[in-house]
């Protein structure tokens, strides 16, 4: 199975199946000399972490992140810093129930990956769906969490927004209440509810999707390649990759299509430092595929999870009709966790769009222009 590396200056390469002996990523292209430890790794593995609430899946795993290389303790500050190297970051499975799968090996969880894999290679890992299992997406994770390290002053957050067909009321939103419910929702009010809703999806063995935002703070103008490397391209390109999501916008995205022209428009007028200020953000930060230098805005839709204990029709693997129906240990939506992993894949997107910027540009353009002869 080829192309299991992401991004091109800043790049990380994931190995591993949800019930092998491990899972990780080797980050290559990391600049050297950044302070990096465990523990700057760890807490956002934490986020993403199973079995935290009754919300989601009861697997317990520690997501403990080791380094395996590419850090050396800096003589002059004694930190440990990244060395330029390849950093490999290995996560090992603790709590793996491979019987739950033994009853449906040979059958397909619709919506799940089965089917395309087994048509595809004539084999796959059934045991918690193997590498299509979302286990794989703790080492977007530990890459995003150095990403993050790598673009002077750019924060990423990202929150759940709608939860089956219930959205937030956006005039409520604080980000402060994203770490005070189990949900990463910034509408507390809305939270509450969500925690009646889930436990009556949950009951009745069913599921839900979910809408996340992630929005991206301190991003520099100039990121993004024209014209096959766009940021807002390489954004959905990132995110639509994460395992359940069926949908990206990027700004306003789908919304603009009923907007005029005139509601559309990110209006500019000069701000301080010479810089220019938009009056509002339509395009969620990007032009032409390049940042604009204001927040840059995308959501993605994560459908409902596909195992369910209502029993399903399908097919197995020997071509005979049959139904499922899956036991076991499942998130009822997978949207919460998914809140950590798509802020991790903006955060590579655009690390790696800072380096090849670096790369092409060096520090930039002097913008504003001096106007010839004035
Ligand atoms: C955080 C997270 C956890 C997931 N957990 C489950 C799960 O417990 N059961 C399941 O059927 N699918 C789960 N999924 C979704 C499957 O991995 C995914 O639907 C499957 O690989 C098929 O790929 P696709 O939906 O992207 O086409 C999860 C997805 C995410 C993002």
């Amino acid at each position: 199975m080829s192309f299991n590396t992401f991004g091109h200056l800043f790049r990380f390469t994931s190995f591993g199946e949800s019930h092998g002996a491990a899972i990780g990523c080797v980050v290559d292209g990391c600049p050297p000399r950044i302070p990096l430890t465990a523990v700057d790794i760890q807490g956002y593995l934490d986020k993403r972490r199973p079995g935290q609430s009754r919300f989601t899946t009861q697997r317990q795993e520690p997501d403990a992140v080791k380094i395996m290389s590419g850090v050396f303790t800096d003589e002059a500050s004694g930190e440990q810093v990244t060395t330029g190297t390849p950093i490999m970051l290995m996560i090992e499975n603790v709590d793996q129930r491979s019987k739950d799968y033994s009853a449906i090996k040979d059958k397909y969880r619709p919506g799940h990956a089965g089917y395309t894999y087994d048509v595809k290679y004539g084999i796959h890992d059934y045991r918690g769906g193997g590498r299509a299992s979302a286990r794989e997406t703790a080492a977007r994770v530990a890459a995003g969490a150095i990403a993050r390290k790598i673009v002077p002053g750019m924060t990423v957050r990202g929150a759940l927004i709608q939860m089956g067909p219930h959205k937030i009321d956006r005039a409520r939103w604080d980000w402060n209440e994203v770490d005070k419910n189990p949900f990463f929702c910034p509408d507390a009010q809305q939270a509450k509810f969500f925690e009646s809703y889930l436990d009556g999806v949950r009951k009745a063995g069913s599921s839900c999707g979910a809408v996340i935002e992630v929005v991206a703070d301190g991003v520099p103008a100039g990121l993004g390649a024209p014209v096959y490397a766009k940021l807002d391209a390489d954004l959905a390109s990132a995110l639509i990759g994460i395992n359940a999501v069926k949908g990206v916008e990027i700004g306003d995205g789908f919304a603009t299509a009923a907007m005029s022209g005139e509601e559309n428009a990110d209006e500019m007028r000069m701000g301080n430092e010479r810089k220019p200020r938009f009056l509002s953000n339509h395009a969620g930060g990007i032009l032409g595929g390049i940042s604009t230098g204001q927040q840059i805005v995308a959501r993605f839709a994560v459908k409902p999870t596909s195992s369910i204990l209502t029993p399903r029709k399908t097919v197995d693997r020997y071509g005979n009709e049959t139904e499922v129906m899956t036991k076991g240990r499942h998130d009822p939506c997978v949207g919460i966790r998914a809140v950590p992993i798509g802020e991790a894949m903006v955060a590579c997107v655009l690390a790696d769009h800072y380096l090849r910027h670096r790369a092409q540009v060096g520090e930039g353009t002097a913008w504003p222009f001096q106007k010839p002869g004035a």
